[in-house]
């Protein structure tokens, strides 16, 4: 039997986090999969910061490229700092090169780049790759929206799951518990292959594309001709995907509403920046529930409205990529932390994130942003009271003291 090769692609903080995870597993059941994980790393030249372990005196503040400072010293230092990576993760800056011959692709970027990333892979992958994509964000063009396991699964001809939960990334790199949910539907022929997808949760029912034929995440007949994974492979099905990213301290429950789980990372965002806005301002705990209690009403409708035909309103409230996200991002997360700081000291929320992420990117602002057009195209907005009140106060057109006459 041939061996799954697993390439990452990304390397912020969450792509290296999931990095570590997916390397351990490879090495640990390197009967399935090749031990080695390639990470496409965007180049950069970094400095190592002096009081990194890695600092060299005779290197001093002169910038080195980010790949060799990874591969050398296993630490993303810029992205991930003071995180051991196995010595199976190999950062490599030809995103080409790192995706050739895999059969898995973990696609692990800020929204903002995948387009780029896609056009540069098209054609250079397998043509019976699989896909996971990691990207909380949605993708609004002139014809609509779409989620980012459609468009990246389309435009590259080959099927895409998504993985999303309360996942910060810095909490798991230290090894602490969560959990976090993958949906993958796949189309029957991988299917046949496979044992039934189960959910460990009685609630969240199945749906299986082999009983309904090959459909996107919006129950629509695929566009896509997918090739089969060929039969020297171990099955790409939910056991397998389980194994890849399943750790002691990374608890995965395996799911088949693609929809749901990729909604649901993406429109939290707008929401932690909502419960920013309000605890800046001092309203407390009670004004943070609100805010969380209605997000998650309009994450729900907007799911339902738009992806109905397979979204479940159980992945919302009851899975990780759900509500656990919401509450979490809400709580800790750099949307959230960055919202709330801009309220404090009277900045923009980009002003703070170019001042304190370095380099890190939040998706809520520019996903606020896309909704907005969106729901504004169709007359909309007044049905979304909370993600209207988020755009207009990001773009200076409304204030935090109006939410609650807002929502
Ligand atoms: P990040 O914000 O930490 O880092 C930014 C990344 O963008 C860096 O790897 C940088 O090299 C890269 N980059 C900069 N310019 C680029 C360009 N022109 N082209 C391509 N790449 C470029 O990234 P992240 O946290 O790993 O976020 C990736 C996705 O994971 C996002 O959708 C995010 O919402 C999601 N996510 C993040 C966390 C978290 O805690 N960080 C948790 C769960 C999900
Ligand atoms: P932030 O991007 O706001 O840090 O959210 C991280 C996340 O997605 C936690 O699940």
């Amino acid at each position: 039997e041939r061996k799954h090769k697993v390439t990452v692609v990304g390397s912020g903080n969450w792509g290296s986090t999931i990095s570590k995870i997916v390397a351990e597993n490879t090495r640990a059941n390197n009967t399935i999969f090749e031990e080695d994980v390639q990470m496409w790393v965007y180049e950069e030249e970094v400095t190592i910061p002096k009081d990194s372990k890695f600092y060299d005196e005779t290197i001093g503040d002169k910038p080195q490229k980010l790949t060799s400072i990874i591969n050398k010293h296993h630490e993303n230092v810029k992205y991930l700092p003071g995180i051991t990576l196995p010595s199976n993760v190999v950062a490599n800056p030809s995103l080409r090169d790192a995706v050739k011959d895999s059969t898995i692709l973990v696609f692990n970027l800020p929204h903002q780049f995948i387009n780029n990333a896609c056009k540069e892979i098209r054609g250079h992958i397998l043509p019976y790759a699989r896909g996971i994509s990691c990207v909380k964000g949605v993708n609004v063009s002139d014809e609509g929206i779409s989620l980012f396991s459609e468009w990246i699964g389309d435009g590259l001809g080959i099927y895409c799951g998504a993985l999303s939960g309360a996942n910060i990334a810095t909490e798991i790199a230290n090894e602490k518990w969560s959990e976090t949910t993958i949906a993958y539907d796949p189309p029957p022929m991988d299917n046949s292959r496979a044992p039934t997808p189960r959910s460990s949760s009685p609630n969240i029912s199945i749906t299986s594309l082999a009983e309904a034929g090959h459909r996107d995440a919006r129950g629509r007949a695929s566009k896509t001709k997918l090739t089969p994974v060929p039969a020297e492979y171990p099955p790409l099905d939910h056991d397998c995907f389980r194994v890849l990213f399943h750790r002691p301290y990374f608890h995965v429950q395996m799911v088949s509403d693609v929809a749901g789980v990729s909604l649901g990372g993406a429109l939290k965002n707008i929401v932690a920046l909502a419960a920013g806005f309000v605890d800046g301002r001092g309203w407390g705990d009670n004004a943070k529930a609100a805010i969380m209690r209605i997000g998650l009403m309009e994450m729900v409708k907007f799911g339902k409205e738009f992806f109905g035909e397979t979204v479940q309103t159980a992945t919302f409230t009851e899975s990780s990529a759900g509500v656990a996200d919401l509450i979490t991002s809400c709580s800790g997360g750099r949307n959230f932390r960055c919202a709330r700081k801009a309220v404090e000291k009277g900045m923009t929320v980009q002003e703070v994130e170019h001042e304190d992420l370095n380099g890190q990117m939040l998706q809520g602002t520019s996903t606020a942003y896309e909704v907005n057009s969106f729901l504004k195209k169709r007359g909309l907005e007044s049905n979304y009271p909370l993600f209207t009140a988020v755009n207009g106060i990001l773009r200076g057109e409304r204030t935090v003291d109006e939410i609650p006459s807002l929502v």
